[in-house]
């Protein structure tokens, strides 16, 4: 079996190196992938922003199964066209991927299939989320409608604020695009869970659960970010809670789905809050999560191909999924100025001597490979993950090899995972 994947970070890494584990598979192909993506599947230059090219790759490559990594290609419609020709694909058509593209559509969503999700407003305009305003408690959450790469939401503290989040949003001052649409919800505390499904359309099948840690700082301080670490244990959920969210949330998102005659074929990530009232939805995604992907496929013992295909085939409930028992934890190194802008083309070294340390497996999420040397190019440049018998097991092995590791202006969180273990 040969099989594409569309992408080029550190989940991409993780979705290959997964893949490539499955005895069926012989071939491992990336697009456009990167320097350490290189060790795993081959590399082939592609535009993802460009529908017409990843299709040239793929009528070139022609794989036996094209799995999407990243949101875009998804919002632009690549798996519609491939499914119009024909192509075996896994990840949502347009439609369905408004789960993620528009949060408006995804609140009107889960509230007319009783969902639970935070309280909410739609507004069109200025003038009505001012009024929408009044209904709320503080502090409130203001949303941009559509994809904003971590960048589109506010959490306001004060009334003031909330007025110059909606005004910054609807101008256009704060995303650099003027939203049509903007959402304001009810602020929910608890812990935050990524409960990630697979799915062929009518049966939701979940991943073992991980915790992102999404702020820039330690102690959760500072900036967001698209995901600095990500953990994941056994400990995280109970069977009877696993079953209420697939009952309560996962199964029934994807049941409505068919209803509304938009199968969901691909992965659900059900980012959750765990309030005192239970599990509410704070956001779905249309793809798997990127740091929590890295920290959730190393814990995989099953087929990882083989359930992508029975998700595009429509034969998930004849899939056995198996996971290693204990834990499993990905810190992410990434570059100084990080999510701003950051330097790039600077030297990695001690990959080789990482690597050795017992249990650890290290992803690129944007480095480069030339004459041998791993340089750095991006924001986030290496997941370093481990599993263990216990999540102390895994970091103990992730902090010992990220300590061999090192690159002119590297950062890295020091306490991933630091509210498992503060409970335990
Ligand atoms: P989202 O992209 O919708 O997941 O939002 C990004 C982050 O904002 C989440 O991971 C939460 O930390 C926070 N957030 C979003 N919605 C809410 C809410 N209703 N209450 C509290 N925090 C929220
Ligand atoms: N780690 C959060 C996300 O992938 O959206």
């Amino acid at each position: 079996m040969k099989v594409l994947v569309v992408g080029g970070g550190g989940r991409e890494h993780a979705l290959c190196a997964a893949i490539r584990r499955s005895p069926r598979v012989n071939d491992v192909v990336c697009a456009p992938g990167n320097g350490g993506i290189a060790s795993v599947a081959r590399c082939v230059a592609v535009n993802q922003k460009d529908v017409d090219d990843l299709l040239r790759v793929v009528s070139a490559e022609k794989p036996d199964l094209t799995v999407v990594g990243p949101e875009l290609p998804l919002a632009l419609g690549l798996v519609d066209e491939m499914q119009l020709r024909g192509l075996a694909v896994f990840g949502p058509t347009r439609e369905a991927a408004l789960l993620e593209t528009s949060k408006a559509h995804a609140k009107r969503f889960m509230q007319r299939h009783t969902i639970p999700t935070a309280n909410y407003a739609v507004c069109e305009s200025r003038q009505e989320a001012q009024e929408a305003l009044e209904m709320f408690h503080l502090p409130v959450v203001i949303k941009a409608d559509g994809l904003a790469s971590g960048k589109g939401v506010l959490i306001c503290e004060n009334k003031q604020a909330a007025e110059q989040a909606i005004a910054g949003l609807f101008t256009g001052e704060l995303l650099g695009m003027a939203e049509k649409t903007v959402v304001i919800e009810e602020h929910l505390t608890g812990e935050e869970l990524s409960f990630l499904v697979l799915s062929d359309g009518k049966r939701a099948v979940p991943l073992v659960p991980a915790q992102d840690h999404k702020r820039i700082g330690e102690g959760d301080t500072g900036l967001n970010t698209g995901g600095m670490g990500a953990y994941s244990t056994d400990a995280m959920l109970d069977v009877q809670m696993t079953e209420w969210i697939l009952h309560h949330i996962a199964q029934k998102a994807i049941d409505g789905m068919a209803a509304e005659e938009t199968p969901f074929v691909g992965v659900l990530y059900c980012g959750l809050m765990m309030t005192a009232k239970g599990p509410m939805v704070l956001e779905f995604n249309a793809r798997f999560g990127d740091p929590e992907t890295q920290a959730i496929l190393p814990r995989m013992e099953s087929d990882m191909a083989e359930a992508l295909e029975a998700c595009v085939e429509g034969r998930l409930s004849e899939t056995e999924f198996r996971w290693k028992p204990g834990a499993s934890a990905c810190v992410v190194a990434a570059s100084r100025g990080y999510p701003g802008t950051c330097d790039v083309w600077l030297p990695i070294a001690g990959l080789e001597d990482a690597a050795q340390v017992p249990g650890v497996e290290i992803f690129h999420a944007g480095t480069t490979l030339e004459g041998g040397q791993y340089r750095t190019a991006g924001g986030r440049v290496l997941g370093v993950t481990a599993t263990g018998a216990t999540l102390e097991e895994a970091l103990g092995s992730v902090y010992e090899a990220m300590g061999r590791i090192s690159f002119d202006g590297m950062v890295y969180r020091r306490d991933i995972g630091h509210r498992a273990l503060k409970k335990a």
